[in-house]
């Protein structure tokens, strides 16, 4: 019994699976198994063999049978745990992101406008969205008469009664960023302003708040050709292509000369192409900044001279992304927003073709 008992509980150790198990308990306790066979053997035993065989036999069934159960459960075991490698699941790691939102065009083309205009030596200045009469205006050579002051369509802000000064006013442009900065800094002065300004107007091409960016640069030797090449590395950077631009003589009260810039374009089934064709968009003002604006900021005209241009933000970003009307930039419509708007991961820079 004993040799039956060693080979039975070595057999079912090394039992690979359950179908081996399952022939090792027919071999062993199944009805016609060897251990079954030797129980019917106890009838023909006499009474005092029967005592001893009898329940010895019935210990070995018992102990066979729990093996069996035992190495099933084992079994069981690693499969399950080699089930878990292949199914493991580490619940501790980051989630994925979910685009949530978008980056609104605006807010992309000024990103775009300050890397190129940062790679060129232009650091970006800022100054308030309510703004002194003396800042909008007077500081830049336009009196209180100017009829400059009328075509602005000014908001002003409310006085005290009895308060004579003269009101603030939301900025109409951004050139009153230069005034802020020369004052601040003095020459020389590499800068772009970009940011919002208001003027009481509303059609497709209109909206009472929208985006300029203004450039400065001041220093003791700067000409109309330095205007003219930063302008057109600006522009063949911004769109993409080689962009040629035309001057046009012009009339700014803050600069003299002053010209206002065109670039090459095309239209193609009612859609403008800039960088090709033959026809011209007008994109900006610029000129020489004027002598009284320079005194007026406590430089020195004898010695410093510098120019300047203030372009429109929303116009660039309708003319790069095709975008027909303007006052959508404004609506919050969310479908807009996430078909015009870009990812937060498209951060532009300049070898990505800002
Ligand atoms: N401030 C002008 C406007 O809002 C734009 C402009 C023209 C800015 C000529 C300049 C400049 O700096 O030189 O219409």
């Amino acid at each position: 019994m004993d040799d039956l008992r060693d080979k039975y509980i070595d057999l079912i150790a090394g039992a690979a699976d359950e179908a081996a198990l399952e022939e090792l308990r027919v071999q062993a306790v199944g009805k016609k198994g060897e251990i079954s066979l030797k129980m019917r053997e106890l009838g023909k035993m006499t009474p005092e063999e029967r005592q001893v065989a009898g329940p010895a036999l019935n210990a070995l069934k018992d102990e066979i049978n729990a093996a069996l159960a035992a190495r099933k459960t084992a079994l069981a075991d690693a499969a399950l745990e080699e089930r878990l490698k292949g199914e493991w699941l580490d619940v501790t790691l980051p989630a994925r992101a979910r685009a949530q939102g978008t980056i609104h065009p605006i807010s992309q083309v000024t990103e775009e406008i300050t890397a190129i205009f940062a790679d060129m030596g232009f650091s970006v200045a800022e100054g308030p969205q309510i703004e002194s009469d003396w800042y909008n205006f007077d500081a830049l050579n336009i009196p209180g008469h100017h009829p400059a002051r009328a075509e602005m369509d000014t908001f002003y802000t409310h006085r005290a009664d009895g308060d004579n000064r003269p009101p603030h006013v939301l900025r109409t442009h951004t050139s009153p960023v230069q005034i802020r900065t020369m004052e601040k800094t003095g020459a020389p002065i590499r800068i772009i302003c970009p940011g919002r300004v208001y003027r009481a107007d509303y059609d497709q091409t209109h909206t009472p708040m929208f985006h300029q960016v203004e450039g400065l640069a001041i220093d003791r030797d700067i000409s109309m050709a330095n205007l003219k090449w930063v302008l057109e590395e600006f522009f063949t950077a911004f769109f993409g292509t080689e962009v040629k631009t035309r001057f046009r003589a012009s009339h700014f009260p803050f600069t003299e000369p002053s010209a206002e810039v065109d670039v090459q374009c095309e239209w193609v089934d009612g859609q403008v192409k800039v960088g090709q064709g033959d026809d011209w968009l007008e994109v900006l003002g610029s000129g020489m900044v004027h002598p009284n604006v320079l005194r007026n900021a406590g430089i020195d005209p004898d010695e410093w001279q510098g120019f300047a241009f203030g372009i429109g933000i929303d116009r660039l970003a309708m003319l790069k992304y095709g975008i027909p009307d303007l006052r959508a930039f404004f609506d919050s419509d969310l479908r807009w927003l996430r078909h015009y708007g870009f990812s937060a991961l498209d951060v532009p820079t300049l070898h990505g073709g800002a």
